[in-house]
């Protein structure tokens, strides 16, 4: 837990005014570059896949392009399970659920391939931010076209002022800092 609060604090650099004025971004590239603050910021978010016993209660672990992969493929790793990659318009190769939702800057379209979450399947959430919850909505949205449901999400950070976890009802939402 201090180690995680010590990788929130000292590797994620604040950037005012990115990718436009009046948003404030949180780069987390230096976190990732150092191993003890990725690996502790990778065990903590894997514990949202484990019930309080610490057994493994996800089939899945699904990340959202693009920061989402970064932390969710080392936790599916780090949870024995497999790792869904919900990606941005037109990049799956095969049949894709789409939804479109708003984000906190702009609009975005994810799509997931059909045969990615087997139905019945129990899938953990991993991103970067939760910042206005559209990505977490259409995502579990995604999943659940699917025939999976979301058990859990799990990111890094919220952002507080904006009303992510509101967007979400019902979801369980793990995040490791609040901003
Ligand atoms: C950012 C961030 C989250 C999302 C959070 O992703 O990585 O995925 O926004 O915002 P929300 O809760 O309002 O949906 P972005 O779409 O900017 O792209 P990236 O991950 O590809 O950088
Ligand atoms: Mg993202």
């Amino acid at each position: 837990r201090a180690q995680v609060d010590r990788a929130l604090q000292a590797c994620v650099v604040d950037v005012a005014d990115y990718p436009q004025e009046g948003v404030m971004f949180k780069d987390i590239t230096p976190l990732l570059a150092d191993h003890d603050a990725f690996t502790a910021v990778v065990t903590a978010l894997a514990s949202a896949g484990r019930d309080e016993a610490g057994d493994v209660i996800i089939d899945k672990v699904v990340g959202m392009e693009a920061r989402g992969f970064i932390l969710a493929a080392p936790v599916a790793l780090a949870l024995g399970a497999g790792f869904v990659p919900v990606r941005k318009a037109g990049k799956l190769p095969r049949e894709t659920h789409a939804v479109s939702y708003a984000l906190e800057y702009g609009e975005a379209t994810l799509e997931i391939h059909r045969d990615a979450v087997a139905p019945g399947e129990r899938v953990l959430l991993v991103d970067d931010v939760l910042a206005t919850g559209g990505t977490i909505a259409a995502t579990r949205e995604l999943v659940e076209s699917c025939g999976g449901s979301v058990h859990a999400v799990a990111v890094l950070m919220e952002l507080s002022f904006l009303p992510g976890r509101e967007t979400n009802p019902g979801l369980p939402v793990t995040a490791l800092g609040t901003v």
